[in-house]
């Protein structure tokens, strides 16, 4: 059953055998620079590909000089939107079945747009020549704000798209209005909220890249690329590109991080398979800092007015949101198909309401397209905000502690599973201990009792909590498809004749640790040490089919997988092992990678007696195939629903209105809990994202479209010096859906730490009299909060 093996995992956490804690199988290769990266990719003869992009947010493309480019030294072609169009290449489809410009061809439509491309000997002759490339704008006004997307005389971005008049991208709702508006009606207080989560980027250590090698002989596109999810990317160039999809090689090697923003295909990965056909040499792109910053993925860019109904005993009753989702120039959205607002319906959080709604309206403006699930899974960070600053807006108008409100309305343990008003089936949960243990871990009563007596003396200290539930693990495939591929996840096992193996995988680690957790869970299942347990992925040619790494769905998607196809091939040793043994199959008991005759312990045959049998000479039972290997694709009935309670303690100089996060408690539940040490780096990680947000992090613009955060000298990222010791604990509710009851939990502290830190600090403002104050709290704007006058972003 499921608890057993919790148990057993339990185990592995405590004693030294077992391999809980297992270092990282990938460390020694990163720790001593032999990492392999797509920039590390030489091939011979391969030429560089370098990208103009648009120094204006919106105009009109009057005409391109290319002359003085294709004469410049070195450069092998010059190639334009134009150029592209006639081969049908100029448009290439989004993940959400909008369209993007590979190369611009009527009008640019955001500042970093690309218009033409360089292909030269080496990077500095492709620079050179992007200098000399003559492109005249006719410059048209940009729309920068979503709240004016919409207004009649607002210029039209989308002029492509036939009969488009206006500025409108989708509409969307959930839940039940008029159910939630009878709630709202009688409810004894109402509070409602402006709040905005600001665009901000997933800014990955990496930038994002590729090289190509297309072979006319043998007409096959191998393309190492900075991809999150390989299978579905070599599907996507088949249906576009026209190649054959056994035709296409996707390899994506060691990425540098992805965190959703190596999700979309970008137009640099198809202008460099572009300029290898034409060139008929294999051809790399690699982005600069600033081309990531400005051309890729963002995430979240959600305006939005929160309203919460409750009791005056604090019973909350309903949530109500109004949403205005900024879609940038194309809708980029990584999501699945069905969810345009991603699973943004989560914003009922984790409590047991009578009602919900959301309506939402998204527009296009003049920045860079996306909305990735910048380290969530699809907009789940902006629901889990919206939900935990109303609840503690509430708070403050009932005059109750917020940590007291929150335990009065969670979801019940019976209750489970539990059917929330937007219609999401959460798995398991058991929030009350996993939130008794953060306060008891912080301290919170006496936390309380210290920012009394600050307060009387004068200084700013800010308690904040936070409590989140978050869906992690799409599919399951009826219900969610990326461009019409099911989001189900393929494994394959093959056990050699010597007793080690080879796990081969659908999804692709970023920095995860996937080498060493699916050697774990495989492991687990048949006995085989970690060590000699070798994972694979990220080549479409040597992995099964899958949808890849995001959303947290690794280990609630494919480590069910590898855990499943590790029984199938152990279900086959159980009858090779009762041939050797010559007893029955139901005379066996597995235990510790053996077969023992029951009754008889002695009588045993390990699983590596068995590989050299299924391989070797003598007979095997009857029907039994010999080798030992298995592949299945496994398809999720349920997403898995991980929750946290996270308690952020800072104080606010009086004198500077500069944040300092003191102390920061986060406790986690994700169920099965397979490498103790790895998740607590992925919380580490994901809180200081989580710092970055709230405190730092903003992609804005000027009037006129001009990107402000084109650097990280300008898009501030927090290192080691902006963040406390962080302190973790967990709590243990397996989902009963998970073969080992895991749920994800790669993306939980983004998730949770960023309401956590504004409701601190909006709790070390109170004394000015502050309810809420909009991210990034840098000092000006915490100064200004403290002196009455709150700016939005
Ligand atoms: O999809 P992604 O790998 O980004 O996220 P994840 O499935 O949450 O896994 C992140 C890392 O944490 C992987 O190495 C997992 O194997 C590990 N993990 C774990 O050890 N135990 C869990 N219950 C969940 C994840």
């Amino acid at each position: 059953s499921v608890h057993e093996r919790v148990d057993t995992f339990h185990d592995n956490d405590q004693k030294p055998v077992g391999h809980g804690r297992m270092l990282r199988k990938e460390d020694p290769r990163f720790l001593r620079g032999r990492g392999r990266y797509v920039d590390d990719i030489q091939l011979p003869g391969m030429l560089h590909l370098a990208i103009l992009r648009s120094p204006v947010a919106h105009a009109r493309i009057v005409g391109i000089d290319t002359s003085a480019a294709e004469a410049s030294p070195g450069v092998a072609a010059v190639v334009t939107g134009a150029m592209l169009a006639e081969q049908g290449l100029a448009w290439m489809p989004t993940l959400s079945n909008d369209v993007q410009a590979v190369l611009a061809t009527d009008k640019v439509r955001f500042q970093g747009q690309e218009v033409a491309f360089v292909v030269a000997e080496n990077r500095y002759a492709a620079r050179d020549a992007l200098e000399l490339i003559d492109v005249e704008y006719d410059v048209l006004d940009p729309v920068v704000d979503a709240r004016r997307a919409l207004a009649p005389d607002a210029p039209v971005i989308r002029d492509d798209l036939e009969g488009k008049t206006n500025n409108h991208c989708f509409d969307w709702e959930t839940g039940d209005e008029a159910a939630t508006a009878a709630v709202f009606a009688r409810a004894d207080v109402v509070v409602s909220q402006d709040i905005v989560y600001p665009r901000v980027h997933p800014a990955p250590m990496e930038t994002c890249g590729a090289v190509a090698d297309f072979d006319p002989v043998e007409g096959k596109l191998r393309l190492w690329s900075t991809t999150q999810a390989p299978h579905a990317h070599r599907t996507l160039y088949a249906l576009v590109a026209g190649i054959p999809e056994h035709k296409i090689q996707v390899i994506s090697p060691d990425i540098g991080g992805g965190f959703g923003n190596k999700v979309p295909i970008y137009p640099g990965y198809v202008c460099a398979i572009v300029a290898s056909i034409v060139t008929g040499k294999p051809v790399k792109w690699m982005e600069d800092r600033s081309e990531n910053l400005v051309s890729t993925g963002f995430a979240r860019d959600y305006i939005m007015r929160g309203e919460i109904a409750a009791t005056r005993d604090g019973r909350i009753l309903a949530i109500r949101t109004n949403v205005l989702a900024d879609h940038g120039a194309f809708n980029g959205t990584a999501a699945p198909v069905k969810y345009p607002a991603g699973f943004f319906g989560v914003f009922t959080g984790s409590y047991d309401l009578e009602a919900a709604y959301c309506k939402m309206t998204a527009v296009y403006t003049n920045k860079a397209p996306g909305g990735v699930a910048y380290a969530c899974s699809f907009r789940i960070t902006e629901a889990v905000y919206l939900v935990e600053r109303i609840v503690d807006c509430l708070a403050d108008e009932l005059g109750m502690d917020p940590a007291e409100l929150r335990l009065k309305n969670f979801i019940r343990p019976e209750q489970f599973p539990y059917t929330t008003k937007t219609g999401w089936v959460y798995d398991s949960g058991n929030y009350e201990p996993t939130m008794r243990l953060a306060m008891q871990m912080a301290g919170y009563d006496e936390l309380r009792r210290e920012q009394a007596a600050k307060r009387a003396r004068g200084e700013l200290m800010g308690i904040g909590i936070a409590f989140f539930t978050e869906a992690v693990g799409a599919g399951p495939r009826k219900d969610m498809d990326i461009l019409g591929l099911g989001m189900a996840d393929g494994c394959e096992l093959r056990v050699h004749p010597t007793g080690k193996a080879v796990v081969r995988l659908s999804v692709q680690s970023q920095g995860q640790g996937h080498e060493t957790t699916f050697a774990q869970i495989v492991a687990e299942e048949i006995g085989i040490p970690p060590a000699d347990i070798d994972v694979v992925h990220g080549d479409t040619d040597n992995t099964p089919f899958g949808l890849g790494t995001y959303g947290s769905r690794s280990t609630p998607v494919s480590g069910a997988a590898a855990a499943l196809v590790a029984r199938k091939v152990r279900d086959k040793a159980r009858i090779i092992a009762s041939g050797m043994l010559e007893v029955s199959v139901a005379d066996l008991e597995w235990e510790k990678g053996a077969f023992r005759v029951k009754g008889d312990p002695g009588r045993s045959v390990t699983i590596q007696d068995v590989a050299m049998r299924a391989h070797g000479a003598g007979d095997l039972p009857e029907g039994v195939e010999g080798g030992l290997e298995a592949q299945i694709c496994y398809n999720p009935s349920n997403l898995t629903y991980p929750h946290g309670a996270y308690i952020c303690v800072v104080d606010v100089d009086p004198g500077t209105a500069q944040v300092t996060v003191r102390r920061f408690v986060a406790v986690d539940d994700c169920g099965t809990r397979i490498n103790p040490m790895i998740i607590e780096g992925q919380v580490h990680g994901g809180l200081t994202d989580g710092v970055g947000m709230a405190l730092m992090e903003m992609i804005a613009f000027d009037e006129d479209g001009n990107c402000l955060g084109a650097s990280l000298m300008d898009y501030l990222i927090p290192t080691a010096l902006e963040v406390p010791d962080w302190e973790t604990g967990f709590t243990v509710t397996p989902s009963p859906h998970h073969p080992i009851g895991a749920k994800g939990v790669g993306e939980s502290a983004t998730v949770g730490s960023p309401p956590a830190i504004v409701n601190a600090v909006v709790d070390a403002l109170k004394p000015f009299g502050v309810r809420h104050a909009d991210m990034p709290l840098t000092p000006s704007r915490v100064w200004d909060a403290m002196r009455g006058n709150p700016r939005p972003p």
